[in-house]
């Protein structure tokens, strides 16, 4: 009854708080009750909180899967059909192409459930139930402990917690720390490992757009895929096997071939990874003007070297198209995100809370919490910046240093494990020889390390400078000593590193620990670890115990407002609407796009707005089936209010009533600062229209036997 009594506590917070802004907050699905029903059925919610999260019913969350621990997926049929982003099985689907079969050229679709492709390793993770354990976690947890003291005594907690639960043997407890370690909860979780993959389009529809149109609205990439879940006969988690069969859920999401409107209410279920909304404004400050800027300037000088020569040969392109995009991501997400941080004024925000803040907390912490964090943050930044310069070039972006680690790995694991140790890791070694060297072009490294180097020992301080470096001044010298590394190291082709993994081992870790690129890791590494890295986690343990005093100050100060935790990679639910916005003086988007619009980018030959000829043949013949919008246009993608980030990729878009209404899988570019300050105004999250993946999955694939699997509904014809 302790729970009821939290609840009715929550009801009276809420009922004296003000309206929350619409849309902001990643909320933990067993405190809706007490913190957001009203609001969001004042939103347009018809479903109650019990439909959405349950631990005694059937509800929404049954049907909400961490798909590989790093994207959000659901299932859509009573045959555990699993739906996620083209993005979030990328990995999947190229590990089963290859040159004759290509997959991600020409998309996928299994005819029968015979036909469906195994993927090991990859895990669909279901949340069975949440409890709140903060007062077990933070049993005789005091403020005179030091943090070191605090964490062993957390430690201890978390075991007796952890025994507490009679775990069947199929299911794990991960219990996480909320607000900035205030608050805990327990997940219990049951996953499972049979995932095959069933259908997908090709890229030309799944990533339609690619880069260019990465993190922009107006969008229309169709980007989704399908896997199924299979189980053990008594539909518990079971390793791949033929005899498994597929999985049976508690719940599926029924799919709404209603579409959407302007206003109408959404909600997005699944497991965002990380945001930052309470960061002090000193730190917002940093991350704007001194960390985004050098990271930003980083992969923009490596991105505009790939590119070139990128652009000027067709199998470079197919090389590193991959690798491209995953640097320009977050390159383009940065860029929005500084721009948005400047044009919602995030630091005057942050200045006004803090002084609204100072204003009403009268504690003696309360005082100096905000004057220390200002020079705990100068105090980290130097570290702070070089740990970013060390990361996105030797480790992000310079491929040479990344082979040189794994290379390392294996001198080491020589020196502790001898010759079995080394010859077991050497054989893990040689698929992951073939696949780097595949889509590696040496020459275009070299002048990526040549650039970076070279922006390195110019931007940092010379102590963090390794020596080799330090004699570096002027173009010619740092193309110098590139030269002299990519022409002596033997890591830079298969054939030579197939050599040296050809002899004995003692010869061979002889030879590694000679080489240049070798020696270079190693003396960078050590000199990072020792002047970087280990001041950067003391001095980063201080900020975050500050941010947890911080966090608790927060709330005890203004105790009728509600307040969110941070995104953890747990699960969360996020409501809004379906929204349009206008990003600049005299533009406004409307929020959803058409398959016009795709016909209007389509560039033919184009790797990234290439149309196929069956989905131009659909468009002409306006072969539509049953998933035109009542203008009679393919709806493609929608935006609406909801806070997303990374990790709710593939999360599903529900409707007032808990049907499928869209595909979570990207946010609009002017939106991106909402990791730190979610701004209602232009914070969007771009999704899949339901119909087109409907459209796809029958029309353009013509797997129509997926489709009988589903259930299609039309809630707002039955309302009417
Ligand atoms: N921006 C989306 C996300 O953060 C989609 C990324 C995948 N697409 C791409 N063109 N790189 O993950
Ligand atoms: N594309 C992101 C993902 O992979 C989701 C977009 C976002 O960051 O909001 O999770």
């Amino acid at each position: 009854m302790k729970h009821l009594k939290k609840l009715l506590f929550g009801f009276i917070l809420l009922s004296f708080s003000s309206v929350a802004i619409a849309g902001e907050g990643m909320w933990l699905p067993l405190l809706l009750k007490a913190l957001n029903e009203n609001e969001m059925k004042t939103m347009g919610m018809k479903m109650s909180v019990e439909d959405v999260y349950s631990v005694n019913k059937s509800s929404l969350k049954d049907a909400i899967v961490h798909f590989g621990g790093f994207c959000t997926s659901e299932i859509i049929s009573p045959d555990g059909l699993l739906l996620t982003n083209h993005h979030c099985g990328y990995g999947q689907i190229q590990s089963h192409s290859s040159v004759e079969n290509n997959l991600l050229k020409n998309g996928f679709w299994a005819k029968t459930k015979s036909d469906e492709l195994e993927n090991p390793g990859l895990t669909a993770t279901f949340i069975d139930r949440i409890d709140d354990v903060s007062k077990q976690v933070l049993a005789g947890i005091n403020n005179k402990m030091t943090d070191k003291e605090r964490q062993s005594a957390i430690d201890l907690n978390l075991e007796v917690v952890k025994k507490t639960y009679n775990l069947k043997d199929y299911q794990e407890l991960v219990i996480r720390p909320f607000y900035n370690g205030n608050q805990y909860f327990a997940f219990t979780t049951t996953i499972y490992r049979d995932v095959r993959l069933v259908g997908t389009p090709p890229e030309s529809i799944g990533k339609f757009g690619s880069d260019t149109d990465n993190w922009v609205w107006p969008r229309h990439t169709g980007d989704f895929s399908l896997f199924r879940i299979y189980a053990g006969p008594d539909n518990l988690p079971a390793d791949y096997s033929e005899a498994n069969v597929p999985y049976k859920p508690k719940h599926f999401l029924p799919i709404s071939l209603d579409g959407v409107e302007e206003d109408d209410f959404t909600l997005i279920f699944g497991f965002p990874g990380r945001t930052n909304q309470y960061l002090p404004g000193v730190a917002v400050e940093q991350t704007m003007n001194v960390l985004n800027p050098a990271k930003i300037k980083i992969r923009d000088t490596a991105l505009k070297i790939i590119d070139k020569y990128m652009r000027a040969d067709e199998s470079v392109r197919i090389q590193y198209a991959s690798k491209f995009a995953r640097v320009a991501n977050y390159w383009k997400k940065w860029i929005g995100e500084n721009q948005g941080l400047k044009s919602t004024d995030a630091l005057g925000r942050k200045r006004k809370f803090e002084a609204e803040f100072t204003q009403n907390n009268k504690t003696k912490t309360g005082r100096t919490l905000l004057s220390d964090f200002t020079s705990y943050y100068k105090n980290i930044e130097e570290v702070a910046l070089t740990r970013d310069y060390y990361s996105e070039i030797a480790i992000r972006n310079i491929e040479l240093l990344n082979m040189q680690r794994y290379i390392r790995r294996l001198v080491s694991t020589y020196e502790e494990n001898g010759e079995t140790g080394y010859d077991q890791y050497k054989g893990r070694l040689a698929g992951f020889f073939d696949n780097f060297y595949k889509n590696y072009r040496a020459d275009i490294d070299q002048e990526v390390f040549t650039a970076l180097v070279k922006l390195y020992v110019e931007d940092v301080k010379p102590e963090y400078v390794p020596e080799g470096f330090n004699a570096l001044s002027g173009v010619d010298s740092y193309k110098n000593l590139s030269k002299l590394i990519y022409q002596n190291t033997a890591f830079t082709n298969k054939e030579s590193v197939e050599a040296l993994m050809a002899l004995p081992a003692a010869e061979a870790v002889a030879k590694i620990k000679m080489d240049p690129a070798y020696k270079l890791g190693v003396q960078w590494e050590n000199l990072y670890n020792e002047k970087v890295a280990r001041p950067y986690s003391s001095k980063k343990m201080r900020i975050d115990s500050l941010q947890r005093i911080y966090m608790q100050s927060i709330i005890e100060t203004f105790p009728k407002q509600k307040f969110y935790p941070d995104a953890n990679s747990t699960m969360r639910v996020t409501y809004g609407q379906v929204k349009g916005y206008q990003p600049r003086d005299a533009v406004s988007y409307t929020p959803v796009t058409y398959l016009d619009g795709v016909i209007e980018k389509y560039v033919p030959d184009d790797y990234e707005f290439d149309v196929n000829d069956k989905l131009l043949e659909l468009y002409n013949n306006k072969d539509y089936g049953q998933y035109a919008d009542t203008n009679g246009k393919v709806p493609v993608c929608f935006i609406g209010s909801n806070h997303t980030t990374g990790g709710n990729s593939g999360s599903p878009a529900i409707d007032a009533h808990g049907n499928l209404i869209g595909l979570n899988f990207d946010r609009v570019w002017e939106g991106t600062m909402s990791d730190i300050n979610y701004d209602p105004s232009i914070c969007r999250n771009i999704m899949v229209d339901a119909r087109y993946i409907l459209f796809i999955v029958d029309k353009y694939a013509g797997a129509t036997h997926l489709i009988d699997e589903m259930k299609l509904v039309h809630p707002k014809r039955k309302k009417k």
